[in-house]
């Protein structure tokens, strides 16, 4: 099969899909290998622990899936927890990818990592350098 069980579920039935109203930071980026566009939504408490997350996507199944993989392992996490998550980690939960679609699952890690320097710069804080 293509795609393994865990990324059909994912894609079928996608994991905090949506829009965090009053979020602390939103992060947009732009796949340039095809053009889709994944925008995500966090809630930071005072101990910067991601308390909720939210994605929306016009992004392939893949795209889809991943992301809402990466939703799931980031939310209650700390910011630093949630950085250290990489695109592979996310892959491997989902018990792989076909190769050509392994630059869809880039998107969610970019995306997480564009809100949280949002949410860095809302709080005039300094950037830390693993974002930059
Ligand atoms: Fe664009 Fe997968 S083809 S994110």
């Amino acid at each position: 099969m293509l795609y393994s069980e865990k990324v059909m579920d994912h894609f079928q039935h996608p994991r905090n899909v949506g829009k965090i109203e009053d979020a602390d930071g939103v992060g947009e980026v732009g796949n340039a290998k095809c053009g889709d566009i994944m925008k995500m939504y966090i809630k930071v408490d005072e101990n910067e622990i991601i308390t909720d997350v939210k994605f929306n996507t016009f992004g392939c199944g893949s795209a889809i899936a991943t992301s809402s993989m990466a939703t799931e392992m980031i939310k209650g996490k700390s910011i630093k927890e949630a950085l250290a998550i990489s695109n592979k980690a996310v892959v491997e939960a989902l018990d792989g990818l076909p190769t050509n679609k392994i630059h869809c699952s880039v998107l969610a890690e970019e995306a997480v990592k564009a809100a949280v320097e949002d949410y860095y710069k809302r709080k005039g804080l300094p950037i830390p350098e693993d974002l930059s």
